[in-house]
């Protein structure tokens, strides 16, 4: 299947609606994604990234289809990683000698998964290729998510050709911002931000500033992942300027998990204690081995305070809380206030633990947490409700 974007881009990729897991298990996918792939034909024809290896002879099949591969001038591969290079080895036993347009960068990505010397251009910012009536204007974006990564604006059609930025993990068979379901794409949107982009958030802020100062007119901006913003595009940068902005809601998260319930009981004492002091803050809770992971730092990228619990089981902390303290450290979070919480029956080590981690992810700690020996008991659930209480008035 191949789709028209304008009369001089057709989108060539790849949905995948059956994935469900993303780099290894480091993100899951709710709603499938797709692999976008972009020919642009004028007088000269590009080909703008591929698909993920699974589905590169499908591709190549597929694009044989649209065009006789030979008319291909300029291959366009703006991030190495396999989900958009992988059928460039397919693509390359048929046209072997079709110069691949990458940053330097990209060029080691590429080499040092596939193991070729094929004929690689080496682009910057600004350098351009002729297409015909329009051209291509190159613009580095290292950190977006990749040192690699590279972003491409086709002058006529105003596309900004974005590869993994103001992407989302969804798959839709329309491929449009204004014919799916918009709470669907907010949700995928803001966790690909929140899981992907997050830690570099000052690279997002400058990339965009710089692109805006070129007021370049963007009719569309085309991702490699999801759908195609062509409704009010600029929509999707200013949500970006946002939350690359140390964005927080009126939100506070307990994320917990347990071994006997004594640290659940504890989790909704606190909530109780927040929504007594604050009726108006949205709070939500999360035992972090039953939610997906994903989707609990989704909830803590949004939150201005997260409240983390563990029981002390063997002098340290249950491994789905030491899980989510290493992926919320890797997040490179500002601005937010945290506190820990837990049960414990011997050596109760588990408040430190906590604390130490999220002091280490540079949250503010409210405070030395609370321990409670054993299942808590009346008067332990109301220490935990005044806990609660002093969390919210952090
Ligand atoms: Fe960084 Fe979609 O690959």
């Amino acid at each position: 299947m191949t789709k028209r974007i304008t009369d001089k881009v057709t989108w060539v990729g790849k949905i995948d609606w059956e994935l469900q897991r993303f780099h290894g298990d480091e993100y899951s996918i709710n709603r499938g994604s797709s692999y976008n792939s972009y020919l642009i034909r004028d007088e000269k024809v590009a080909l703008i990234d591929t698909v993920w290896e699974p589905f590169d002879e499908e591709f190549v099949t597929n694009l044989k289809k649209e065009i006789d591969l030979d008319k291909i001038d300029f291959i366009i591969a703006n991030h190495g990683e396999i989900d958009h290079s992988g059928a460039l080895a397919a693509l390359m036993r048929e046209i072997p000698d079709t110069p691949i347009y990458c940053t330097a960068n990209g060029e080691k990505s590429i080499k040092g998964q596939f193991h070729q010397d094929w004929n690689f251009v080496n682009v910057k910012t600004g350098d351009t290729i002729d297409l015909g009536e329009s051209k291509l204007i190159f613009l580095e974006a290292p950190m977006l998510h990749w040192p690699d990564t590279m972003f491409c604006y086709l002058t006529g059609e105003n596309i900004l050709f974005s590869n993994d930025g103001f992407g989302q993990h969804y798959a839709s068979e329309s491929l449009f911002n204004d014919t799916v379901c918009q709470s669907e794409l907010y949700d995928e949107a803001i966790k690909y931000y929140a899981n992907i982009l997050t830690p570099f958030s000052s690279f997002v802020t400058k990339k965009i500033n710089e692109i805006l100062g070129m007021n370049l007119p963007i009719d569309m901006i085309c991702p490699s992942h999801g759908v195609v913003w062509r409704d009010n595009p600029t929509q999707i940068v200013e949500k970006y300027l946002e939350w690359a902005d140390d964005y927080s809601e009126n939100q506070i998260t307990l994320v917990y998990d347990t071994m006997w319930d004594g640290t659940r009981k504890m989790a909704e004492a606190i909530a109780k204690g927040i929504e007594l002091a604050d009726p108006n803050v949205k709070i939500k809770l999360y035992n972090a081995a039953k939610t997906d992971k994903n989707d609990i730092l989704t909830e803590v990228f949004k939150s201005k305070t997260i409240v983390v619990g563990s029981p002390t089981i063997n002098n340290g902390l249950l491994y789905s809380i030491a899980g989510i303290l290493e992926m919320i450290r890797g997040l490179k979070l500002k601005g937010k206030k945290a506190a820990a919480f837990g049960c414990y029956g011997w050596s109760g080590e588990s408040i430190k633990l906590i604390t130490a981690a999220l002091k280490e992810s540079k949250f503010e700690i409210i405070n030395d947490g609370l321990r409670t020996k054993w299942v808590p008991d009346e008067d332990a659930t109301d220490v935990c409700i005044e806990f609660g209480k002093e969390i919210a008035g952090a």
